[in-house]
C-alpha cells in the first residue's frame, strides 16, 4: 500500500506532487481573454508517482506535462504522466523502485538494464514532434493533442547519447540546435553537439572533450555561434562510488566557456576561462559586431549541491540574479564584462523566441524579494526592457507562487514584445491554479484575464507555446 509523501520541502506546499490524471475541457475565463489567441501552452515538472526510496531530489521526480489548449475565447486544460520505461516498471510494481537521481547504491536491482528516464524538465514542438526533454536521456515523445506517451525519439537512430532539456530553436533557420553531457557516462567529460534540421533530420552531430565534467544544463546559441558554459558543478562517478556527491560545487574549479563557430568543425572549439560561477539559464544571447552579449541568471555555487567532500550547501549559492556578460570575440581579452541587470533573486528567464539568439529588448522571469527564491519559489513576474532600462514586475500576492513565464506574440509578424505572457499561478489561499495572461509590456497592469483550475498545478520546470 502506498504511504504519505515524507514532509521533505521539495514534496511539501505546492511542490508536492498532484496524483491525478484529469481533463477539464471548459475552464471558467475571468477578465478579458483574447479571442483570436489559439495555441496550446504545454508545461513540464516533476511529479513523482510515488514516494520515493530515500531523499528526495527535486530534478528526480517523474515528469508530468500540464497543457491548456486555447481557441475562441475557450480554454480547456489536460494533465498526463510522462510513462517512460522507469515510470511503467515503478507503477507495474506499485512503489518507487529507483533511487534518487537513478543512484544505483540505492535502486532496486529490478531496475538493472532500465534507463533512469524521467523526462520532467521541458516540453517542446519541433518538426511536427511533441518532446518531452531530460538531460540525462534522448527525448521522448508524446502526442501532441492527447499527451499520449509514444517513446523515446532518437531522430531515426540518429541520435546517440543524452539531450539537453535546454535545445535552441534558430528563428531565422528553423533549425533545433542542442548538446548533450556525460556522453559515454556519469563523470565523463566528453560532450556532444547537434542540428536538427527544420524538417526533423539530424544533419550534425559531433563529440568533444570539455576542460572537465560537469552538470551543463543549458548553453548558448547566436546567429553564427554556439557556447558551452562550463561551470564547476562537478560530476564524478569515483566519488559517487565512494560514497560521495555524484554531482558537487567544486569552487577550486573555474568555468569555463566554449566558442565555436557554427559554420566551424568541432575541433576549432576556443575555451576561455572566467570565475568560477553557475548558471542553470541564459535568456537570451546575441552578437554585436566581434564581442557576444550573453544575459544569464548567475548564482555564485551551484544552488542546492553539496562542496566536492560532502559539505552542505552554502544558501547563498541560491541567490540568482540577472547579469549581462559581455565577451570579447577576437580574442583579445578572455576576461569578460560582467554587469548586474537586475538585484532581486530571479530565475525562469525567457524571451520573445522570436528573437533567440538575436539583438533584443525584452526579457520574461520570475523574481522575488523574499528568500524564498533560494527554494525556487517565485512571487512576481518581471519584464526586463532593456532599450529602456528597466524592469517592470507584478506581485502575485500573499501566498500566490508564480511559474515560468512564456511569451505569445499577437501574429506572427507582429513587433518584438507585441503579444502576451502566460503563466500558471498558484492560488495558495484556495489551493488551486489558474493560468494568467498578461499583456506583456504592461506586467506591472497585472493580468488581462485568468483561467480558473479547480486542482492546482505543482510548482514546475519549463514549458512553451504551441501556435495553433
Ligand atoms: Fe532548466
Amino acid at each position: 500500500m502506498t504511504k504519505r509523501f515524507p514532509n521533505e520541502r521539495f514534496l511539501s506546499g505546492n511542490f508536492a506532487p498532484l496524483r491525478a490524471e484529469c481533463d477539464a475541457p471548459d475552464l471558467e475565463i475571468e477578465g478579458d481573454w483574447p479571442e483570436d489567441l489559439a495555441g496550446t501552452l504545454v508545461r513540464n515538472g516533476s511529479n513523482p508517482l510515488f514516494p520515493p526510496r530515500d531523499k528526495y531530489h527535486l530534478f528526480s521526480g517523474d515528469g508530468m506535462i500540464h497543457a491548456f489548449d486555447i481557441a475562441g475565447g475557450r480554454v480547456a486544460y489536460r494533465n498526463r504522466w510522462v510513462r517512460t520505461g522507469k515510470w511503467k516498471l515503478e507503477r507495474d510494481h506499485g512503489r518507487a523502485l529507483f533511487g534518487t537521481l537513478g543512484n544505483p547504491l540505492t535502486s532496486d536491482p529490478i531496475t538493472r538494464g532500465v534507463p533512469f528516464n524521467v523526462a520532467n524538465t521541458n516540453v517542446l514542438f519541433h518538426a511536427g514532434r511533441l518532446l518531452a526533454l531530460e538531460e540525462g536521456n534522448p527525448p521522448f515523445e508524446l502526442e501532441r493533442g492527447s499527451l499520449d506517451s509514444l517513446g523515446t525519439w532518437d531522430f531515426d537512430g540518429a541520435l546517440e547519447g543524452p539531450m539537453t532539456a535546454h535545445p535552441k530553436i534558430d528563428p531565422e533557420t528553423g533549425e533545433m540546435l542542442f548538446f548533450g553531457y556525460n556522453v559515454g557516462g556519469m563523470g565523463r567529460p566528453t560532450m556532444s553537439h547537434q542540428v536538427v534540421a527544420k524538417d526533423g533530420r539530424l544533419t550534425r552531430s559531433d563529440r568533444f572533450e570539455a576542460p572537465y565534467a560537469s552538470m551543463v544544463h543549458d548553453f548558448i546559441a547566436t546567429r553564427n555561434h554556439v557556447v558551452f558554459p562550463i561551470f564547476p558543478a562537478t560530476t564524478s562517478l569515483e566519488r559517487a562510488m565512494k560514497g560521495g556527491p555524484p554531482i558537487a560545487w567544486d569552487a577550486g574549479e573555474s568555468s569555463r566557456f566554449g566558442f565555436l563557430r557554427r559554420s566551424d568543425p568541432i575541433d576549432a572549439i576556443r575555451w576561455v576561462e572566467a570565475e568560477a560561477c553557475f548558471v542553470y539559464h541564459p535568456m537570451n544571447a546575441f552578437e554585436d559586431g566581434d564581442r557576444l552579449v550573453a544575459d544569464m541568471v548567475r548564482y555564485d555555487g551551484a544552488p542546492g549541491f553539496p562542496t566536492a567532500d560532502g559539505g552542505r550547501p552554502d544558501p547563498r549559492h541560491a541567490e540568482g540574479r540577472l547579469e549581462r556578460w559581455t565577451f570579447d570575440l577576437s580574442g583579445a581579452t578572455d576576461d569578460p564584462k560582467i554587469e548586474i541587470v537586475d538585484e532581486l533573486l530571479s530565475e525562469f528567464p525567457r524571451l520573445d523566441e522570436r528573437f533567440a539568439g538575436l539583438p533584443y529588448r525584452h526579457g520574461f522571469m520570475t523574481s522575488t524579494e523574499r528568500p524564498e527564491g533560494r527554494n525556487a519559489i517565485f512571487d512576481q513576474i518581471a519584464h526586463v526592457d532593456f532599450e529602456a532600462g528597466r524592469v517592470a514586475r507584478w506581485h502575485a500576492g500573499e501566498d500566490h507562487l508564480v511559474g515560468e513565464p512564456i511569451f505569445v506574440p499577437r501574429a506572427p509578424d507582429a513587433e518584438e514584445g507585441d503579444g502576451y505572457v502566460l503563466s500558471i499561478v498558484y492560488v495558495g489561499p484556495e489551493n488551486r491554479s489558474d493560468l494568467v495572461l498578461f499583456d506583456a509590456t504592461s506586467i506591472e497592469a497585472g493580468p488581462r484575464a485568468r483561467a480558473r483550475l479547480d486542482l492546482r498545478v505543482p510548482n514546475g520546470f519549463h514549458g512553451n507555446w504551441i501556435p495553433a
